[in-house]
């Protein structure tokens, strides 16, 4: 979470909401709420969705979106969010406008949902200047959605539990470079892939505390705080993958083309899919290899992105809007 200005009192701010890949996901169990145990390694991206709030105090919550595919009613994560902290600060009043400029892609394993709703607290808990710390913004994000957590302090994580269990392993800027793909035409449902994988693998899965915990801890062993996993790791594990791959040939199609780029050095799915991403050592080299391959992206049907990885989630911003 990044804020400028902070001393200044405003009705009006602008959240950044960046996407996030998984640097590994790994799924170890099934735990007695229904969710899935995992051990995960996320990672913020600087493709981002923008908020623009206006505040009001007439108790209104009013959504706009840039793009028409998104419901704006309660459904949305957004107005989810903003009525659960205007709950949780009991100050029945307050109101809000939020237009959402939507650059990340929906249903893809990005968390595009999730990273909004973490946008929607963090922009109105000082809009609103309710003073929540971030630990207790971090409680009320788990109410939300399993990846909301993350997405409020962003950057690097390893992130345990149904995914909100945060232990941060990187404040420094990498200097990787992503290339994301994603087949426009296609949309994934996360609770589709989770119950996809159960019905596989539910067999091999871990059953004990003390299990999970040994997997934990091997994914602690691993030093994140750096970007030698790039080099040191053959291969990036995403469980998910294993069961959208073979049902979707975009899945494929995306990988194909991403592991024929030159210079990559790893590529995975990211979440539950469908978009996939290839990791190179630079963000330069990244945008380079984009722009030399924009047709063969074309080609596959694929829109694309070259992006950087970011230190940090939610930024907030006052400017005129
Ligand atoms: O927490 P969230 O609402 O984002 O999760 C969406 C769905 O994904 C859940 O309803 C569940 O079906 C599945 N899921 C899971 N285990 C997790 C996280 C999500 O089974 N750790």
């Amino acid at each position: 979470m990044r804020m400028s200005n902070q001393n200044t009192k405003n009705d009006y701010l602008i959240a950044s909401a960046f996407a996030k890949i998984n640097l590994h996901l790994e799924i170890l169990g099934l735990r007695n709420d229904g969710y899935h145990e995992l051990s995960m390694v996320m990672q913020s991206i600087d493709l981002c969705d923008q908020l623009r709030m206006k505040s009001s105090d007439d108790n209104k919550i009013i959504l706009n979106s840039s793009n028409p595919e998104l419901t704006i009613g309660d459904d949305n994560l957004i107005i989810k969010a903003a009525k659960l902290l205007r709950n949780k600060s009991g100050m029945n009043h307050l109101g809000v406008n939020i237009n959402l400029i939507k650059n990340i892609p929906i249903g893809a394993g990005l968390a595009g949902g999730s990273t909004d709703a973490a946008a929607t607290l963090v922009g109105l808990n000082r809009l609103w200047s309710l003073k929540f710390n971030m630990n207790q913004l971090e409680e009320i994000a788990k109410e939300i959605g399993s990846d909301v957590p993350f997405c409020i302090s962003g950057g690097r994580q390893l992130c345990f539990g149904r995914g909100e269990l945060l232990e941060k392993v990187n404040n420094k800027q990498s200097t990787i470079g992503v290339i994301l793909v994603k087949d426009p035409s296609i949309q994934i449902s996360t609770p589709m892939a989770y119950k996809r994988y159960k019905d596989q693998f539910a067999e091999s899965y871990l059953s004990s505390e003390v299990e999970f915990e040994n997997k934990r801890n091997e994914a602690r062993s691993f030093d994140w705080s750096t970007d030698k996993f790039i080099d040191e790791h053959k291969t990036i594990q995403n469980d998910l993958q294993k069961t959208i791959s073979p049902i979707t040939p975009e899945v494929r199609n995306s990988l194909t083309v991403l592991k024929d780029l030159p210079g990559l050095k790893l590529a995975s799915m990211s979440g539950s899919g469908p978009s996939c991403y290839a990791l190179f050592s630079t963000y330069n080299q990244a945008k380079i290899v984009l722009n030399q391959n924009l047709s063969k992206f074309e080609n596959a049907g694929l829109s694309a992105w070259a992006c950087s990885m970011k230190s940090f989630g939610v930024e907030l911003k006052n400017e005129i809007i």
